[in-house]
């Protein structure tokens, strides 16, 4: 019976950093390309990544990347953003993980997806939400695992390659997270420039 290796032996968990976009954009193009897990046509540019990890840091959202060792590659990376814009939703935020194609079923989905849940509840956000194109059963799958439960699905709401696609929106309650506000609500910004992975 063939033995897992463990993901962290092979790669190391940090926090994103400019440098790594040109990887980053790789793995996010080849997406847009080659799959149904984007609403997006055509690849987009150095700049537009530029433009979301700058807006990420500003509004104090995580992105983290899993780094190959024996490369020092970037191999994949999870963010968490905005939901909606609208202050009442605050302490919920959007989800996403992606992983280099040649890097699959190694581990390394459960590993981030385990330590960006570790990363919202330090920052006190009560509700975290994958929209996934419903055919991605390996996302589905994944999220699943971790007691995202299904809230609902959209039908026919994507139409990319020629055919409609349906969204099906998991959400996974962080109990965790004491809410005390009487006013308006806020979250702990991820701490940029002191992150690292596993810390208490
Ligand atoms: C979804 C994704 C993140 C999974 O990452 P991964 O590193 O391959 O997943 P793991 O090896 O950690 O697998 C964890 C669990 O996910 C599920 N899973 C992952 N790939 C699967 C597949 N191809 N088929 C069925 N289940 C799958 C399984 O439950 C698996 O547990 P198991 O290995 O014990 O069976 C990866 O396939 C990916 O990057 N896909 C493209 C981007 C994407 O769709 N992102 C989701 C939008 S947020």
């Amino acid at each position: 019976m063939s033995q897992k290796v463990n993901p962290l032996e092979l790669y190391t968990i940090r926090e994103a950093t400019e440098a790594d976009l040109p990887q980053i954009l790789d793995i996010y193009n080849e997406r847009v390309l080659n799959s149904t897990s984007l609403f997006v046509y055509d690849p987009v540019t150095l700049e537009n990544r530029q433009t979301w990890l700058k807006d990420c840091q500003a509004k104090g959202y995580p992105v983290i990347v899993a780094v190959e060792k024996e490369t020092n590659t970037v191999i994949a990376y999870s963010s968490l953003g905005q939901y909606r814009p609208h202050p009442a939703y605050v302490l919920t935020a959007e989800i996403s993980i992606y992983i280099n194609i040649n890097h699959h079923r190694r581990g390394l989905g459960r590993i981030l997806l385990e330590e960006m849940i570790a990363i919202a509840e330090k920052m006190k956000l009560r509700s975290l939400i994958a929209s996934i194109t419903s055919e991605n059963s390996p996302s589905i799958q994944l999220f699943g695992r971790y007691q995202f439960k299904q809230a609902g699905q959209f039908h026919d709401v994507g139409y990319k390659f020629g055919r409609f696609l349906d969204v099906t929106f998991l959400e996974r309650i962080l109990e965790s997270t004491v809410v005390e506000f009487t006013g308006a609500a806020s979250f702990t910004h991820f701490p940029w420039g002191q992150y690292r992975y596993g810390l208490e």
